[in-house]
């Protein structure tokens, strides 16, 4: 079994274990990180223990099994239970990805749950999402027209609707943009895989009207060119979607008009 132990210099402190459950005979091992703002300490990682038998088979089962049962106090966000609304990201056994859709079977040994990597925390397992919030409408995600809003709706073809296929399906859950080095040392200004993939989304919208624009907002050192293609994002996405592929598109046209 893989155990794991906190590096010597951590500042997070080795906090509390709970109780076994008696007579439990499917045991399983949970580290999970805790902070609060309100105790004044560092960080630390407590241990829980659950017998599985007790418990439905996601990660998001054992958090809700372990605030439900054991300890109200543990803190996450979580609201579809089925990957869509992208709330319960964090990271797992060292993965970014969404607690309600990853099974406790695909974790070998002791379950370490951590909030997304590089992100202020503002409980527990929940990030500050404010400024990848901030970067996603920063990308004008929706629409811009300037001809008359037709009647009905605007339509586009079906082969152009199939261009979105890929792109459309971004639950915006940040995992990707936490696991990219560019964006931990540069956030503040590199928008991030999340963000690039729905400006691309948007930019290839047969019916938008803004490609010029969209893209002259996009021609900066550090919003895009910062991607590295370290392809962090494209394996660790959840929902199987490729941010990096939709960058070196928005790099590639930005190529082709400039020629
Ligand atoms: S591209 Fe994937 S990992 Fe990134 S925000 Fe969207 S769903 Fe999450
Ligand atoms: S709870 Fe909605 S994606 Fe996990």
């Amino acid at each position: 079994m893989v155990q794991f132990t906190l590096p010597k210099n951590s500042k997070i402190r080795t906090g509390k274990t709970w109780p076994k459950p008696e007579g439990a005979k499917n045991l399983r091992k949970f580290q999970i990180y805790r902070w609060s703002s309100e105790d004044g300490q560092n960080p630390s990682v407590d241990t829980y223990f659950i017998d599985l038998d007790d418990c439905g088979p996601m990660v998001l089962d054992a958090l809700i099994y372990i605030k439900n049962n054991i300890d109200p106090t543990l803190s996450f966000r979580r609201s579809c239970r089925e990957g869509i609304c992208g709330s319960c990201a964090m990271n797992i056994d060292g993965i970014n990805t969404l607690a309600c859709i990853y099974g406790l079977d695909e974790v070998k040994g002791d379950v370490r749950i951590y909030p997304l990597p590089h992100m202020p925390v503002v409980r527990d397992l929940i990030p500050d999402l404010t400024h990848f919030y901030a970067q996603h409408a920063s990308i004008m995600p929706w629409l811009e027209t300037a001809t008359n809003t037709p009647a009905k709706e605007w339509r586009q073809s079906i082969e152009d609707r199939k261009k979105l296929d890929g792109l459309y399906e971004c639950v915006m859950c940040a995992s990707c943009s936490t696991s990219c080095p560019s964006y931990w040392w540069n956030s503040d200004k590199y928008l991030g895989p999340a963000a690039l993939l729905h400006a691309y989304r948007w930019i290839i919208d047969s019916r938008d009207e803004a490609t010029g624009q969209r893209l002259d907002e996009l021609e900066d050192p550090f919003k895009l060119y910062r991607c590295h293609t370290i392809m962090n994002c494209a394996k660790t996405c959840p929902k199987g979607l490729n941010p990096a592929e939709a960058i070196a598109q928005i790099k590639k046209m930005m190529v082709e008009r400039a020629a």
